[in-house]
């Protein structure tokens, strides 16, 4: 069978996609496109075809998949150009858009195309993660009353050289929020319909938020508390407790998000549910613990293989649809809305 020709735009994230795409064997790598010192070293170490300007590479080679991890602002043209050279699978890093009328628009033309769009929340491929959503959707935890995540880490110094994250369109909440609140859609299928949020800049003053606190309402009752802060040395995120990507130094001794039952508690990714013997309820009685023991894969990995595995028809529904994003964007847009107007926003 013929391998999918692939090609990559933007190598810094996207140097991680070339890295797992020249490991597949279903997929011939035909070019990438970036620029500046580290794309030029990458793509020569690697003795890739690069381009300076990914509409040229676009123009000129004949493709069947692209992945796209250009800065957010440019997430609308890329999935336009890529359409127009009638590319028939994309593969697009979140968030899939900055705002909800271009997300809606990156769907929209995909699907006209008759396009497969996966979106880039590569955590719904860990299998960790799906043990954690396949237990909620059992009814184990009975019925989710909470939810408590966090996102504290500090990112160095010369992480906001890069302009487009420390202006409109990047910041914390829409290159990091994303992910967790993507994950709390995802593991418990609640509908989020209000969120309330205060947001500073304090650390660093740029444009953007550096430090956010967030309550979210679902519909059906529950409520989720939420933090994220990108300046602060700190183990509670899902990247530094998850052990599953190797860019960064992991530091396992706590959960980054804890999920709330009627039945039992949940703390991932330590992966030990809390509770009580039926007989023996309530807080004078022995909280009993179990522990689960899943594998620890690498889903940015997966995710290639999922999309791959789309590519060739072996799959048919992407595992993050524009869709399934578009839902997540809505509540760090709502968020952003909240902490600029000091009011709580219905979603
Ligand atoms: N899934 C994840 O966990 C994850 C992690 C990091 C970043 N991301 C996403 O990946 C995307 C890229 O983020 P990043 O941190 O790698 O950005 P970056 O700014 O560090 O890198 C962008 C890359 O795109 C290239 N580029 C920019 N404009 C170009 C153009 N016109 N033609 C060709 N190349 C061009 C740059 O040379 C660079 O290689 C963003 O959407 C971000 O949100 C996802």
């Amino acid at each position: 069978m013929e391998p999918v020709k692939f090609a990559v735009l933007g190598l810094n994230q996207g140097a991680k996609i070339v890295r797992d795409a020249l490991k597949h064997e279903e997929v011939e790598l035909v070019a990438v496109a970036g620029f500046g010192q580290q794309a030029e070293s990458f793509a020569s170490e690697l003795g890739l075809k690069r381009y300076e300007d990914y509409r040229l590479l676009l123009r000129q080679e004949q493709l069947d998949a692209v992945a796209i991890a250009l800065p957010n602002g440019l997430h609308v043209e890329a999935v336009e150009e890529a359409l127009a050279a009638n590319i028939k699978h994309i593969l697009l890093e979140k968030p899939i858009a900055n705002t909800v009328e271009e997300a809606q628009h990156i769907i929209d033309i995909c699907k006209e195309a008759g396009a497969t769009l996966l979106i880039g929340h590569h955590r719904r491929n860990s299998p960790r993660y799906l043990f954690l959503r396949d237990l909620i959707a059992s009814g184990r935890l009975g019925k989710i009353i909470g939810l408590q995540s966090s996102f504290a880490i500090a990112k160095p110094y010369a992480y906001f050289d890069v302009e487009w994250r420390i202006k409109k369109g990047g910041g914390p909440l829409l290159i990091n929020a994303i992910h967790d609140f993507d994950d709390l859609n995802y593991l418990t299928g609640m509908k989020p319909v209000r969120v309330y949020a205060a947001a500073r800049n304090s650390i660093r003053n740029n444009e953007v938020e550096d430090s956010v606190s967030v309550i979210v309402e679902y519909e059906g009752g529950a409520t989720a508390t939420y933090f994220i802060s990108d300046g602060t040395p700190g183990p509670w995120s899902y990247d530094l407790a998850a052990e599953e990507n190797l860019n960064y130094g992991f530091c396992t001794e706590e959960n980054s998000l804890r999920i709330f039952g009627t039945e039992g508690s949940f703390g991932f990714p330590h992966m030990d549910l809390y509770y009580y013997d039926k007989d023996h309820y309530g807080w004078n009685e022995p909280l009993l613990k179990e522990h689960f023991d899943c594998e620890i894969n690498d889903p940015m990995a997966a995710e290639l293989d999922h999309f791959i595995d789309l590519c060739r028809g072996r799959e048919t529904v992407p595992r993050c649809s524009g869709e399934d994003a578009l839902d997540t964007l809505r509540v760090i847009k709502g968020i952003q809305k909240s902490a600029e107007i000091k009011q709580a926003v219905d979603l």
